[in-house]
């Protein structure tokens, strides 16, 4: 039974119903989008802000065409230099936008827990959508990632997923591995240097790795995380050759995947730290598939949030 979803905030408690919903959503808006037609108006005259408070291309920007390609005004608001407490800045910001009667906030936030605050202070009727808070989340990159892979795959159950990179600070490895494994996914690897996995405890259900060449061995699906150095302290951080070496996803190192393994990184890409430019830029890449997919999924959100 999927379920009415006022906010998104995570992906963790979201049954395969509710996920297949926003899928199916995003393909029919896909479809719908296909014929030329970019502009929907089913949120007319609705009012959505962008509130980032962490730099964003891809994110910011696909939540803002979402929007317009539903007929939604948007505002956007960065403030990625607000330098005033926290707890103040957010809650005369949230009071002052309600007071504008907004639909819905999307808000990125460089700690954890920030869109669950707001949810929690929110009076009126607005939604609350995470665009990523810290580590801990980033429900709609682990739906566009769910898309992406079911693009290419009849089934879930079937499949071995390998996240490679920086786990331990990645908000998109835990939507990921959250859609992945209510989907359906069994086999789910985590791999990076020790100082960059999670504890296991986090992460139920998955093997963590610390060897690339063998986490990838028949994966059908490989997502790629990037070295995320501002959530590092300066003595985790590996050397970048040294790190291309043991988990760069070379040409090579791709060979031991499963045939025509999906390679997926959420971007932005660190060519030649992550991932080399000939895996990127060939024909396993779905990472431009999942930029265009994001647009879909978002909104597919803002559809479901918001229908009355
Ligand atoms: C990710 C993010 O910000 O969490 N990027 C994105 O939203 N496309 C991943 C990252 O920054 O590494």
């Amino acid at each position: 039974m999927s379920t009415h979803l006022r906010h998104l905030i995570t992906l963790q408690h979201l049954d395969a119903a509710t996920l297949q919903r926003l899928l199916d959503r995003a393909e029919s808006l896909r479809d719908a989008c296909a014929h030329g037609t970019r502009r929907l108006d089913l949120l007319r005259g609705r009012t959505v802000l962008n509130l980032f408070f962490e730099p964003s291309t891809r994110t910011r920007t696909s939540f803002e065409l979402a929007a317009r390609r539903l007929g939604m005004d948007v505002v956007n608001f960065d403030i990625t230099s607000s330098s005033t407490s926290k707890g103040e800045t957010l809650l005369d910001t949230l009071h002052t936008l309600e007071a504008m009667h907004l639909d819905a906030l999307v808000v990125r936030h460089r700690e954890s827990g920030t869109p669950d605050f707001l949810v929690r202070h929110a009076a009126s009727a607005v939604s609350i959508i995470n665009a990523g808070d810290g580590n801990h989340a980033h429900p709609t990159q682990g739906l566009l990632d769910a898309l992406t892979v079911r693009q290419h795959r009849r089934r879930f159950d079937t499949l071995t997923a390998t996240l490679c990179g920086d786990v331990l600070h990645s908000r998109v490895a835990r939507s990921d591995v959250h859609a992945l494994q209510t989907l359906g996914v069994r086999r789910l690897r985590l791999c990076g240097p020790p100082a960059l996995l999670p504890a296991a405890a986090d992460f139920p259900g998955c093997t963590l790795h610390d060897d690339f060449d063998a986490a990838i061995e028949g994966s059908d699906v490989v997502i790629m995380l990037r070295l995320q150095k501002e959530r590092m302290v300066a003595t985790l951080l590996p050397d970048e050759a040294a790190y291309f070496q043991r988990y760069g996803l070379t040409a090579d190192r791709l060979r031991r995947a499963a045939p025509e393994a999906l390679v997926l990184h959420p971007g932005p890409i660190n060519r030649g730290i992550e991932i080399a430019s000939e895996v990127a830029d060939g024909p396993q890449s779905r990472i431009l598939e999942q930029v265009a997919n994001g647009v879909f999924v978002r909104m597919a959100v803002l559809a479901d949030l918001l229908a009355r």
